[in-house]
């Protein structure tokens, strides 16, 4: 008798440690307490890569290879729609509306170092040799490479849609190939603008001055790239922040800290899915140009040491980067609670444009608490910024 309980017990055991690990979603924030299968779920996105998730969800989805003027090899994925315009979205990989909209054909950039891009022609992706890039690099390389190559593809022009990095890439893109940017681009769409970083209230403008003391002996430790997926990084995530509410909510604080509060726009139902999906390598050399950004307050070439510079740049100060030779139509949009995007930042930059690229205007998300994360993870993200954004590009397809 005892041991037919002690089975039973095991073999409830065995169903409850199952039921633990398939479910991962749930309808709302309370419902995490007890988890049960009346409103909680497996959602197989958290575990799948890219084009499993498009598959699934019944689009067609090709994968490019293309290589940089660097030898960096890089994936760019198609969603192909014959006839459409091409969109180029350089989100990181958080995948959004815009990709289904049948207007449009949509293409994936992935910069190099992130899972999709993490091959070279020589270097070993394990050196520091390999993570010695930061987004200067993604705007002078990467994005000559992937535009060039959905430009052939499509043999359209293209408007470019990017998400916090992928707009300051963009910039420095344009800035340095401003005749392959005008040939290829209708429009650079950009979600959360980074150009100016002065006095931002997140809480990395505390640590940014330690950063450079610190930063030899972190790109030693790490040959130069945190945050990199691996099985023990994502179990680490799925323990530390997403195995019950108050974990969920704790890391919560924390990543609000960085981007800005906002709790309400938080999706029960999809984040343990984003905070998976979107945890993607970062190199240290990434970090150090965006503390410059933070600590001089411009819009710099990477600042090496004083005799580097003189090599590099033949001068002990590095340039800046010139706005006024960006050449493409630009359409800003941003929130008012964006802790790295800060409205003040986005208007310095606005000014500065040149008046020709300006004529769009710009777009403040209509909600108060919209922060940097948001653009990417909220509830309302389709009639907060999706909706505005498609009408922005139907109205400027309805005049080219
Ligand atoms: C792209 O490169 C990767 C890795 O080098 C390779 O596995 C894959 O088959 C390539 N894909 C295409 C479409 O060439
Ligand atoms: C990184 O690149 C800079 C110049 O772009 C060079 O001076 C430096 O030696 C490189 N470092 C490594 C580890 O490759
Ligand atoms: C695009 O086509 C041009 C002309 O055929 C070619 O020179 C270029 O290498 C191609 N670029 C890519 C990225 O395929
Ligand atoms: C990581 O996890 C995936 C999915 O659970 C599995 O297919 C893969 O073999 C694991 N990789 C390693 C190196 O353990
Ligand atoms: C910046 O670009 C503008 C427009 O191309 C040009 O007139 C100006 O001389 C450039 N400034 C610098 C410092 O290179
Ligand atoms: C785009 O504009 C056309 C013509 O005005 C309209 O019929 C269509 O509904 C619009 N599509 C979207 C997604 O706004």
């Amino acid at each position: 008798m005892v041991q037919v309980l002690n089975l039973s017990l095991i073999f409830f055991c065995v169903i409850l440690q199952i039921n633990a690990q398939k479910v991962n979603v749930c309808k709302k924030f309370i419902n995490y307490y007890l988890k049960s299968p009346q409103v909680c779920y497996y959602n197989p996105d958290q575990n799948t890569e890219v084009p499993d998730i498009v598959t699934r969800l019944g689009y067609p989805i090709e994968s490019y290879n293309v290589t940089t003027e660097d030898n960096y090899i890089l994936t760019v994925f198609r969603l192909p729609q014959p006839g459409a315009k091409p969109i180029f979205l350089q989100h990181g990989i958080a995948l959004s509306a815009i990709c289904f909209v049948d207007t449009l054909e949509s293409s994936l950039g992935n910069f190099r170092g992130n899972r999709y891009s993490n091959k070279h022609v020589t270097l070993d992706p394990n050196t520091e040799e390999y993570w010695n890039f930061s987004f200067h690099e993604m705007g002078k390389f990467d994005l000559k490479a992937q535009l060039g190559l959905v430009y052939n593809e499509t043999g359209k022009k293209i408007y470019y849609v990017g998400y916090s990095m992928g707009t300051t890439a963009s910039y420095i893109y344009n800035i340095l190939h401003p005749e392959d940017a005008s040939e290829k681009l209708d429009i650079i769409v950009s979600l959360a603008p980074i150009v100016y970083m002065k006095n931002i209230p997140s809480s990395v403008a505390q640590i940014a001055p330690l950063w450079p003391l610190i930063e030899p002996l972190v790109t030693k430790l790490t040959h130069g790239v945190i945050l990199q997926r691996s099985n023990v990084s994502i179990n680490l995530i799925k323990t530390l922040c997403l195995g019950n509410l108050f974990e969920m909510f704790a890391c919560q604080a924390l990543i609000q800290s960085l981007f800005g509060y906002d709790n309400d726009q938080l999706n029960p139902e999809t984040l343990p899915v984003t905070m998976v999906q979107n945890m993607e390598a970062i190199s240290t050399k990434t970090i150090s140009h965006y503390v410059q950004f933070i600590l001089y307050g411009k819009f710099s070439y990477f600042k090496f040491n004083e005799e580097t510079n003189k090599q590099i740049y033949g001068n002990a100060i590095p340039p800046l980067y010139n706005i006024s030779s960006l050449n493409v139509p630009i359409y800003l949009m941003y929130g008012s609670n964006d802790f790295f995007s800060t409205i003040k930042n986005v208007d310095k930059f606005f000014n500065e444009l040149p008046e020709d690229t300006k004529q769009n205007g710009k777009y403040l998300v209509q909600l108060k608490k919209f922060n940097h994360a948001d653009f990417i993870t909220a509830k309302d993200i389709k009639s907060l910024v999706y909706d505005p954004l498609i009408k922005f590009l139907n109205n400027s397809i309805l005049q080219s």
